[in-house]
């Protein structure tokens, strides 16, 4: 299946990220937010990536407006029933995942393929809510969205070779370099990526180095980006201690998985990273301050 339509639940910052390179790369995206309010939130959020790469010169304005033009917002799920593939891209709660699936499972044409952008849940429980786990997979970006050229595709125990194959075409219509995964906690990356971010916690904690220190480490001794530190900041406190505490709620003899006493107080404080300006570094938008 060539995918045209596409319907992206929940418009946060993931979710803005995944229906922008959708329509950026010309497909017809359907954003379905709670609350009209929400959804105007992310369409700002959108349009500023949008201006950004106008006039960083990356991307033409007539270019920019015809992106604009093919993206709809909702707050019906109705609206996503012709949609040939819906992302969902809601809060980290199996519960509310499965229970969105259900309905969409009932609402929208039967060869819609459904995938979850979930960092962490197995796929398996989801696309059996949905009624059509041979049309579900996993879809997993990356932050910053349209920056990051990686996509995860997850194949579940029952999804189609087609729907995968389908997936991975989508995945590489919006400018990602898809890799296969199997479903397993975290998949590939966050199953490396996880556990290191939390190492560098423990170093902390421990008090082997400071946070400044470990980053300095890992982006001059390993040329990463941004160091374990930063980068936990960036993906945020309480994003990195709920996959945790999930995988460690299903594994508990993985001493690998059991959160650190630091990350939880942290994240208890509100200290969440860039999304609250604090974490071990103190933030403005995007950018570390000072
Ligand atoms: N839209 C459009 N353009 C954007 C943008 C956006 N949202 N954000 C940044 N840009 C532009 C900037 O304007 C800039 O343009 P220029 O090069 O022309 O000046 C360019 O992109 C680079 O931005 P920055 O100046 O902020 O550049 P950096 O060089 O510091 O790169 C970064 C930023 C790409 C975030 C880099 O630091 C990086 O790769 N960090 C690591 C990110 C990472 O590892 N992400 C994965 C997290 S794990 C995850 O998401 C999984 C989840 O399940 C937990």
């Amino acid at each position: 299946m060539d995918i045209q339509k596409v319907g992206v639940v929940g418009c946060g910052l993931m979710g803005s990220g995944i229906a922008q390179v959708a329509a950026m790369a010309g497909c017809h995206v359907v954003v379905h937010e709670v609350t009209a309010e929400l959804a105007q939130k992310g369409f700002a959020r959108i349009h500023g990536s949008l201006a950004k790469l106008v006039e960083k010169g990356k991307l033409p304005a007539d270019a920019a407006e015809a992106t604009k033009a093919r993206l709809k917002s909702t707050t019906q799920l109705a609206d996503l029933k012709e949609c040939d593939l819906v992302v969902e891209v809601i809060v980290e709660n199996l519960d509310a995942k499965k229970k969105l699936f259900a309905e969409l499972g009932k609402l929208c044409k039967k060869e819609t393929i459904f995938a979850s952008n979930t960092s962490s849940f197995p796929i398996g429980e989801m696309a059996d809510a949905s009624g059509r786990p041979e049309r579900f997979v996993g879809l997993h970006f990356f932050n910053p969205v349209q920056l990051m050229k990686l996509v995860e595709v997850i194949r579940g125990a029952k999804s189609l070779p087609d729907v995968v194959e389908s997936t991975r075409a989508f995945g590489a219509k919006v400018g990602k370099s898809p890799i296969l995964a199997k479903d397993t906690p975290g998949f590939v990356v966050n199953r490396l990526l996880v556990p290191l971010l939390h190492e560098a916690v423990l170093m902390v904690e421990r008090g082997d180095a400071t946070f400044r220190d470990i980053d300095t480490g890992m982006e001059l001794g390993c040329g990463h980006p941004m160091g374990p530190i930063k980068l936990l900041d960036y993906v945020g406190l309480d994003t990195t201690l709920s996959i945790l505490e999930g995988w460690h709620a299903r594994f508990p003899n993985d001493p690998l998985f059991k959160p650190s006493a630091l990350l939880k107080q942290m994240v208890k404080e509100g200290k969440l990273g860039r999304k609250s300006g604090k974490g071990f570094y103190e933030w403005e938008g995007d950018k570390v301050k000072g």
